[in-house]
C-alpha cells in the first residue's frame, strides 16, 4: 500500500486491515471499527482524527500488521492490543491481568449512585470486591459526592497492579487491598459493597468465545467457589457481616441468574431487594440492604 518513501495511505491500510479482520469481527462495520481503533493506537491518535492523517510510515505499517495478526490469528481482544478501555467517565489501562470492563457493569455504578442520591446509603466506606482494573471503584471515586473512602479489593495481586496503575493515571483516591472475599474486613464497617463477581459456570468456560476463554484471566470469569450459586451465597453471607446496618450490597449477575442471586441475598438475611435490567432488558444488577 503506497511506496515506502512516500508512506502508506491510511484509507488503504484501513480497508486492508478490515478485510483481514472480517472473519474475527463478524461483520463489516465491526471489522472496520477494529481496524480504525488499531491504526489509531499505532499512530497514537484518536480514531476521530484518522481522516486528517497523511501518510503512515513503514514502521507503523508493520506495527499495525502485527496487531491485526494477533487479533485475527490469536483472537486477542482489541482492548488488550491497544491497552485502552473506556468505562463510565474513565479511560482505563487494561492487559491480560484483568477482565476487560464491560458496558453493562456501568449499571452497578448507577445503582449505587441512585441509592446515595435517594439518601439511602449510610455514611462510611464503599468497597469494590474483585476490583480488577479498578473500573467500579475508580468510577465511584469520581462520582460519589463527599469524601467517602473507596476501597478496591482483589484476590489477584496481578490485577491489583493494574488497578494501582489506573489509580495513579486518573488521580482518584482509592485504597487497594489484597483479600480473598470479604472475610478479613472489620464487621459492620462498610456503607456499601459493589461487586462484579466471576459468574461463568465452570462447565461453560470451554464454550466461551476464544477472545474471552483464551485471554481473560480465568479467576475473573469462573468462581473459585466451584459454582455460580456458591459465589453469590458467599458474597451475601460475608456482606451481611461487614455491612453497617442500612448498608447496601450492589452486585452484577449473569443472564438468567436473578432468581439465584435473589435467594442468596434473602437467605443471608439481606432485604429491600431491587433488580435493575441492562439496556438489552436483561436483569443485570441486584441491590440488597442489611436491615437498619
Ligand atoms: C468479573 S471480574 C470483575 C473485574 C472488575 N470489577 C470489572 O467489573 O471489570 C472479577 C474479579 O474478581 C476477582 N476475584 C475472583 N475471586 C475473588 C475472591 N474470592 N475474592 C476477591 N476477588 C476475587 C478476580 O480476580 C477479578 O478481578
Amino acid at each position: 500500500v503506497g511506496d515506502a518513501a512516500a508512506g502508506a495511505d491510511p484509507r488503504a491500510l484501513i480497508a486492508r486491515a478490515s478485510a483481514a479482520l472480517l472473519s474475527r469481527a463478524g461483520d463489516e462495520p465491526s471489522a472496520r471499527l477494529e481496524a480504525e481503533v488499531l491504526l489509531a493506537s499505532v499512530l497514537g491518535c484518536e480514531r476521530s482524527v484518522l481522516a486528517r492523517v497523511g501518510a503512515v510510515s513503514g514502521e507503523q505499517v508493520r506495527a499495525l500488521e502485527t496487531l491485526v495478526a494477533r487479533r485475527r490469528v490469536d483472537a486477542c481482544p482489541v482492548a488488550y492490543l491497544t491497552h485502552r478501555r473506556g468505562f463510565y467517565d474513565l479511560e482505563l489501562y487494561v492487559d491480560e491481568r484483568v477482565l476487560v470492563p464491560r458496558p453493562e457493569t456501568e449499571h452497578v455504578v448507577e445503582v449505587l449512585l441512585a441509592l446515595d442520591a435517594e439518601g439511602l446509603l449510610p455514611p462510611g466506606p464503599v468497597l469494590d470486591r474483585g476490583t480488577g482494573s479498578g473500573a467500579l471503584a475508580l468510577a465511584l471515586a469520581g462520582a460519589l459526592p463527599g469524601r467517602r473512602t473507596l476501597v478496591g479489593s482483589d484476590v489477584s495481586a496481578a490485577a491489583l497492579e493494574v488497578a494501582d496503575l489506573n489509580r495513579r493515571r486518573c488521580g482518584r483516591r482509592l485504597m487497594l487491598l489484597q483479600a480473598d472475599g470479604l472475610g478479613a474486613l472489620r464487621p459492620a464497617s462498610l456503607a456499601g459493597i459493589v461487586c462484579n463477581p466471576p459468574y461463568i459456570a465452570p462447565a461453560e468456560h470451554g464454550q466461551l468465545p476464544p477472545d474471552v476463554r483464551d485471554h481473560e484471566p480465568r479467576v475473573a470469569l469462573v468462581p473459585g467457589e466451584g459454582s455460580v450459586p456458591a459465589v453469590y451465597e458467599r458474597l451475601a453471607r460475608e456482606a451481611v457481616q461487614v455491612l453497617r446496618p442500612g448498608g447496601w450490597l450492589v452486585t452484577e449477575m449473569g443472564a438468567g441468574q436473578a432468581d439465584l442471586v435473589r435467594s442468596a441475598c434473602l437467605g443471608a438475611g439481606l432485604d429491600a431487594l431491587r433488580v435493575t435490567s441492562d439496556l438489552a432488558g436483561i436483569p443485570r444488577v441486584v441491590a440488597a440492604r442489611r436491615a437498619a
